[in-house]
């Protein structure tokens, strides 16, 4: 009987303060069912078209894990898979999967400008909700998890924390603006002081740096922009450095994107940073990471690591928020 029955999760922006803690509460009690072994056949019967087109690990298996445990079932599909590589249209998509099931879920993150629009235009003729399971604009199934987690490490003791969210080399570049984005604009909404840190060439979209300003404002809180890694670190009680691409300068290109990064292979997750934040600090990675680059090995498998709850977290989320839309 939930009021978020039919409702899409396309960006956490659509999503009310109150109806983001009512799906983390949810969350929080699923995981309990989870560890006592109970069943939770919220879906029973219901199926979940996931569209992949890009690679996965978390994203995808939790989701299909989420549905099973509900009761029902995923279809995992891919461009190659179906007849998307040969023409069929987000409206065609949209329509045609509302009459066979219950949700529709896509990941389209590599190009920017791209996969927002597609699932806005997919939510905008399917009769069934559409979850965005990344795109080129926000993750807010990661963010959600990444949220449970600082609540659970915190005891739910949010406000006047400091949140830094780093850019940090990686070998690849070709990675998309949605976590960092999706954390700048969450973030405050739960009373986090944001401080983002990047190196000029790698800024974000203005509209998701007003978003993130305004959400900031409206909470009372603060978003800091620096350009310096260590002085993001300092005093940190959370720490999310992992890379993204020079975009807005590249224009996609990710050979330009690979020479912009090059000068900055210094910006790493090192134990001399860490030691830079508080000793409780933790360090999160919405994973994977590119060890050696993005993070030294003893800082991700050392004592202020959360990757793993992290990472588990997601599966309790999607399958609140799958549980109260579908
Ligand atoms: N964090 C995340 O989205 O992981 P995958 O790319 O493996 O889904």
């Amino acid at each position: 009987n939930s009021k978020l029955k039919g409702r899409d999760f396309l960006t956490t922006n659509d999503w009310t303060l109150e109806e983001l803690e009512q799906a983390l509460n949810l969350a929080f009690e699923l995981k309990q069912k989870f560890a006592l072994g109970e069943p939770t056949p919220y879906l029973l019967y219901k199926t979940l078209f996931m569209i992949f087109k890009d690679k996965s690990t978390r994203t995808r298996n939790s989701t299909e894990a989420a549905m099973t445990q509900l009761g029902g079932h995923a279809h995992y599909i891919t461009e190659e898979s179906s007849q998307i590589s040969h023409g069929d249209t987000a409206k065609e998509i949209g329509i045609i999967l509302s009459r066979y099931g219950h949700g529709i879920a896509i990941r389209d993150d590599i190009y920017l400008g791209v996969g927002q629009k597609y699932m806005e235009e997919v939510a905008k003729w399917a009769s069934i909700p559409v979850i965005n399971l990344e795109s080129d604009w926000d993750h807010p199934l990661q963010i959600l998890a990444d949220i449970m987690t600082i609540k659970e490490k915190f005891n739910n003791e949010l406000r006047g924390r400091k949140f830094v969210i780093s850019w940090a080399y990686a070998q690849s570049h070709a990675k998309p603006l949605a976590v960092p984005q999706g954390l700048i604009m969450a973030m405050p909404r739960f009373g986090l002081d944001v401080t983002l840190a990047m190196p000029p060439e790698f800024e974000l979209l203005p509209e998701a740096m007003e978003i993130a300003r305004r959400n900031a404002e409206e909470a009372g809180v603060k978003f800091e922009v620096v350009h310096d890694m260590d002085e993001a670190f300092k005093d940190a009680d959370i720490v999310y450095p992992k890379s993204w691409g020079a975009y807005v300068y590249a224009q996609n290109n990710f050979e330009e994107m690979k020479r912009i990064a090059e000068k900055y292979k210094d910006w790493i997750a090192d134990e001399r940073r860490m030691s830079l934040a508080k000793k409780n600090a933790i360090y999160m990675h919405c994973l994977p990471a590119d060890r050696g680059f993005e993070v030294t090995d003893a800082v991700i498998d050392g004592p202020h690591s959360v990757i793993y709850d992290e990472a588990e977290n997601r599966l309790h989320t999607v399958k609140a928020i799958l549980a109260l839309t579908m």
